[in-house]
């Protein structure tokens, strides 16, 4: 269950009437959208999509031998499934992530790996991106070499149904692959295969995950007063003079989660509206209770330039009693007894109440636990906040020129044919 709690932003229940008409016109902008061609909006249907994850089911089924999980992709191909399997990995399966072109990182991977028990999985939507595209023919070339014949089945492919240089090589070499909606665009995919096929192999509850996000769909098209995704997207509207946007989650398995939503909320909405201004609000990622030692200083005395927003688990599946210590009365007897994750949360609640005296904008999201149901939720809110905010900034959510263009330059500056005009 998600929880919005806005007690240090005593406006916001009248915003909520002021804004009553925009937010509704935005969602049905949104939703009229729907049919158009190129649209993007796929992401919205993929909580529905059971087919496919019977598919990634069988899939992984007939996959028993995997020890190692290599995952090349970068950006909306990478961010989300690490979030997802960081926090929920309970098969032991070892995932490895080149989101990155470091050669000695890669070296020391392949030291370290045996290929028999080895899947490598490729993916790209555009099947164009330069960084997947130098891993695939590093983990491509070793599982030949190593495997002779056998390598097909070390390798499957996640990519554009029909598009794209993966599902070329697909299609040449009989390779099984998994396909991302024609629709739904990179930071958009994680609930498609290009999160389940990692989590099912990490041993995720992908049905929980699915239900929390499709509760976040009821919730988006409900009424105003209901409209969680509706009511976090106005509280962003509300603050978007603030440059900088911090989502700061106190959870050590959701310790990936803010960079996800960094690329979400960046490269959705970063960019020049329809009259050509420059919009855009900064998110930054924050870690709970790691950053009340570092940023936090600068949150609570430094510029009054930031919306933050709290992630914070309200119970522990399984708390860690903290036990006394002879010796340690004077210092530490005041956490005998508790429960290690009282700290968590009073360290939660102590960082929102200082952060709001200090004068920031400041709310929480409350997770009723670290549970794929509830961070399935979170993930699909977030995509229906962003959204709603494309909508009411009068951007493109579901484009991403400004990185298109780096990746051109990129092809450019390594001599691929056709692009050495920008070079
Ligand atoms: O959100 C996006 O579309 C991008 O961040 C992409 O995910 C990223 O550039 C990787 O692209 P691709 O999946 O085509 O390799």
């Amino acid at each position: 269950m998600l929880r919005l709690d806005t007690r240090f932003l005593k406006g916001f229940p009248k915003a909520l009437k002021v804004y009553e008409k925009d937010l509704l016109e935005a969602r049905e902008r949104l939703l009229a959208k729907n049919k158009a061609p190129g649209a993007m909006l796929g992401w919205m249907g993929l909580p529905e999509d059971t087919e496919t994850l019977r598919e990634i089911r069988r899939y992984r089924e007939a996959h028993p031998w995997v020890e190692d999980y290599v995952l090349l992709g970068i950006g909306g191909s990478a961010l989300g499934p690490k979030a997802l399997e960081a926090a929920f990995n309970e098969s032991g399966v070892r995932f490895h992530y080149v989101d990155h072109v470091e050669p000695e990182p890669v070296r020391k991977l392949l030291r370290t790996l045996d290929p028999r028990k080895t899947l490598v999985n490729a993916i790209s939507k555009s099947g164009a991106t330069a960084e997947t595209l130098a891993a695939l023919l590093i983990f491509l070339n070793w599982l030949q070499k190593s495997l002779g014949e056998g390598w097909r089945r070390h390798l499957v492919l996640t990519t554009d149904p029909q598009r794209g240089a993966l599902r070329a090589l697909a299609e040449r070499e009989g390779l099984r692959t998994f396909a991302i909606p024609e629709n739904v665009g990179g930071r958009y995919s994680v609930l498609s295969p290009v999160g389940l096929l990692p989590l099912a192999f990490a041993g995720a509850d992908l049905e929980a995950l699915l239900m929390g996000a499709r509760k976040a769909n009821e919730l988006a098209l409900a009424p105003l007063e209901q409209s969680l995704p509706l009511q976090t997207a106005l509280l962003q509207h509300l603050h978007r003079h603030l440059p900088v946007t911090v989502f700061m989650v106190y959870s050590e398995r959701l310790k990936h989660l803010p960079s996800w939503f960094v690329q979400l909320h960046d490269e959705s909405l970063g960019k020049q509206d329809r009259e050509g201004n420059r919009v855009g609000t900064t998110a930054v990622p924050a870690l709970g209770p790691a950053d009340q030692h570092a940023q936090v200083q600068l949150f609570r005395e430094g510029p009054l330039d930031k919306l933050i927003v709290l992630v914070v688990p309200e119970r522990a599946a399984e708390d860690l009693p903290l036990p006394e210590v002879a010796g340690l009365e004077a210092e530490a007897g005041y956490l005998f007894g508790k429960g290690l994750f009282a700290l968590l949360k009073a360290e939660a609640e102590a960082t929102y109440r200082a952060l709001a005296e200090a004068g920031q904008r400041v709310y929480t999201l409350y997770l009723s636990e670290v549970s794929p149901y509830a961070v399935g939720w979170l993930l699909q809110h977030l995509m229906w906040q962003t959204a709603f905010l494309g909508e009411l900034w009068g951007v493109n959510a579901f484009d991403q020129p400004g990185v298109e263009l780096g990746k051109r330059l990129t092809f450019a500056l390594l001599g691929r044919p056709g692009y050495g005009e920008e070079g």
